[in-house]
């Protein structure tokens, strides 16, 4: 499918969206939006692809919204067109999305960023909620989504007063998973999905789901939740080959990935 404003193409069993408005910062625009969640939903749906990575340019993962879009709306625009619920289509993707950040993510740059399920900076990424800065604040999860995987005191600090956090501190506070040369971003991203996409998927798919419900549940309600997953896993053909495979001391083959 042809896209204005990313490039979407598997990576042997990746799928890789690069967003693509290089004059803009990778600004994410409604089209923009509407591009990535489309491009995200079709490999979600495609049999051939075990993990997805999400990246932008060695300049800018993408620097927010984009303003020039958003400058001239009213409240009646922004809230009949819902921003950003459109964004809700990302989240719904249930193999594993990779953010793969060189250069700034920044206000719904660094949202998109948190929605995914693995973070990769590279040494020269920027994160920041620097909203306030516009007379607004974070409107696709930033004060939600970063509390949670940060806590109040960080998400606080960004989003009340803009600034910028580095790589090193974004990875110590648990933005970030891992943090690599900035010329190695991209080809380690695709060997972390690589390696997801080697595994069976409905176990992947299982394990996603349940960490994700431990944002959404009380600790008992979620460890019940994990338990259904895992006795499920014994119904699949992986279980049975995985196990099988370690106890015979060779590589499994899964057949479902
Ligand atoms: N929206 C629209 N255009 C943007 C943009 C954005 N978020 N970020 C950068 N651009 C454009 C600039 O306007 C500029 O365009 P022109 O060449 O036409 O002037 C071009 O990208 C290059 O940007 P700069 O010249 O500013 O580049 P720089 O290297 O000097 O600075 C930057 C880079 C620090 C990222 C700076 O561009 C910047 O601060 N951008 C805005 C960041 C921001 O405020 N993001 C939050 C947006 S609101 C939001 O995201 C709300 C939400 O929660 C959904």
């Amino acid at each position: 499918m042809a896209y204005e404003t990313i490039k979407a193409e598997p990576r042997g069993r990746v799928g890789l969206i690069t967003l693509n408005r290089p004059k803009a910062m990778n600004a994410l625009s409604q089209l923009m939006m509407r591009e990535i969640c489309q491009a995200a939903a079709d490999f979600d749906g495609d049999a051939k692809i075990g993990a997805i990575v999400l990246t932008g340019s060695e300049k800018a993962f993408a620097a927010g919204a984009d303003v020039k879009e958003m400058e001239k709306l009213g409240y009646s625009e922004a809230y009949l067109a819902d921003l950003w619920r459109g964004w809700d289509r990302l989240t719904e993707v249930r193999k594993p999305l990779i953010a793969a950040v060189s250069g700034y993510a920044l206000g719904g740059g660094c949202e998109v960023a948190a929605m995914c399920d693995i973070v990769i900076a590279a040494e020269n990424a920027k994160f920041g909620q620097p909203e306030i800065t516009l007379g607004i604040l974070p409107g696709m999860g930033g004060t939600q989504r970063l509390a949670r995987s940060i806590g109040k005191a960080k998400t606080m600090d960004l989003v009340l007063t803009g600034r910028l956090m580095d790589a090193a501190e974004a990875e110590s506070c648990g933005l970030v998973s891992r943090v690599v040369p900035t010329a190695d971003l991209l080809e380690d991203a695709l060997k972390i999905g690589e390696k997801i996409a080697d595994f069976s998927l409905p176990a992947v798919m299982s394990a996603k789901e349940s960490v994700l419900q431990a944002f959404e549940t009380p600790l008992d309600a979620g460890l019940k939740y994990e338990r259904r997953l895992f006795h499920a896993t014994f119904a699949t053909d992986d279980q049975s080959e995985g196990m099988a495979a370690f106890v015979q001391k060779r590589s499994p083959q899964f057949k479902n990935r």
